[in-house]
């Protein structure tokens, strides 16, 4: 079957170049997925399977149809929106929509997603069980996962598997990892009231910059000291707002943040642990405090069987030379762990690298760029694990 597959993906290969530029040149922002849609749905009732659009909002789901005595699905999701990045990759197939750009590869997984569902409708005599392709819209703010699954698409869900591309490993070669692949992603605001006076007689006042300041450090500080180092807590704040003239004392500062982390426990424990230490510092010099701590998309933990079957599958597919297995997980969030809350899954990372560059520019970069052989590395790695998850049951 391997070599089945291998064949079929061989000769899709232009087509899927073909399909990836066509999503790279048009890219639509998160919830604006309307045209990607569109194509998305047309490739992949031409390929034959049932789909159906406008769930989640902007998104598509495919299934090849089939009669299984199973009632149970397997889940391929893919994501379809890009960023509010202008391109400056210079490429004849580079954004035609000013401002807006794949630069997070999601017309590469996209792609991937159909190449598969392609291949695997051509074997669908050979499936024991049912497959639906999830395609996604706004995975970039965090909510497409959450409007997809309020529309059903995990209903009957057994196991799910993802990809994202990864620029750190060339083109052949398939990241995998098992346990925590990403952080939580939280937010946090802060408010500071302070009471206003002039900049002469700080006495007279209580100065909310200079305990938003202390705030911030007390922060960093104690997660040095009172975090266990070996489950790490990112907390940025990365905008600060407050204060109206250079001598006038500034009665109120507002903090915005982000509060990564892998371990569920620790993510428990945070908005409490970060309320004592705000606490702490303005009731020492007279400040009241607001502190809002919003919780954003769980870590993605990957599911040791399904991890397995992604490595395996991969293996057996290229040398196990161009599997690797990750040692160490990204603090970047993914809401392909909102699936996971429904259903066990699984997430790989597929290189794109260039193999003669010394530096491939980072995801969110206007000049990032695939090395398109990627694609098929991608799609032969899902199709085949998609097979054999299914021949194993
Ligand atoms: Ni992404």
């Amino acid at each position: 079957m391997l070599t089945r597959i291998k064949d079929i993906a061989t000769n899709l290969a232009p087509r899927l170049v073909e399909i990836r530029r066509h999503i790279h040149a048009h890219p639509e922002l998160s919830g604006q997925e309307y045209q990607t849609a569109a194509f998305v749905a047309g490739v992949l009732s031409s390929s034959g399977l049932h789909v159906e659009e406008g769930v989640g909002k902007t998104g598509v789901i495919g299934e090849i149809p089939g009669n299984y005595h199973d009632s149970r699905v397997l889940a391929i999701r893919t994501d379809m929106d890009a960023l509010p990045i202008q391109e400056r990759s210079g490429l004849d197939y580079a954004s035609r929509t000013e401002g807006v750009m794949h630069a997070c590869g999601h017309d590469v997984h996209t792609t991937v997603g159909l190449g598969t569902a392609m291949i695997l409708s051509q074997i669908a005599d050979e499936l024991s069980g049912k497959i639906r392709f999830i395609f996604q819209p706004a995975e970039e703010i965090a909510q497409g996962a959450n409007w997809m699954v309020n529309d059903g698409v995990m209903n009957h869900v057994a196991a799910i598997l993802g990809v994202h591309v990864f620029p750190s490993i060339p083109a052949g070669s398939v990241g995998i990892r098992y346990g925590a692949l990403t952080a939580a992603a939280d937010d946090l605001e802060i408010s500071i009231f302070g009471e206003s006076g002039h900049g002469a007689r700080p006495h007279e006042a209580v100065d909310a910059i200079w305990i938003a300041a202390q705030v911030v450090t007390a922060l960093q500080q104690a997660i040095s000291r009172t975090q266990n180092p070996l489950r790490p807590v990112v907390l940025s704040i990365g905008k600060i707002n407050g204060g109206r003239a250079p001598n006038i004392i500034a009665d109120k500062v507002e903090l915005l943040g982000t509060v990564r982390s892998l371990h569920p426990e620790t993510r428990k424990e945070l908005p409490q642990w970060i309320e004592n230490i705000v606490a702490n510092v303005c009731n020492s010099y007279g400040a009241k405090y607001q502190v809002n701590y919003r919780q954003g998309v769980p870590s993605v933990q990957n599911d040791n069987a399904l991890t397995q079957l992604l490595q395996s599958s991969a293996e057996e597919a290229w040398s196990s030379d161009n599997v690797l297995v990750l040692p160490e997980p990204s603090l970047g969030a993914e809401d392909f762990s909102v699936y996971l809350e429904h259903a066990p899954g699984a997430m790989f990372r597929l290189g794109v690298g260039y193999k003669e560059r010394i530096i491939n520019h980072p995801l969110h970069h206007p000049q990032f760029e695939i090395d398109e052989s990627a694609i098929i590395t991608g799609v032969i790695t899902l199709a085949y694990a998609a097979f054999k998850y299914w021949e194993s049951k």
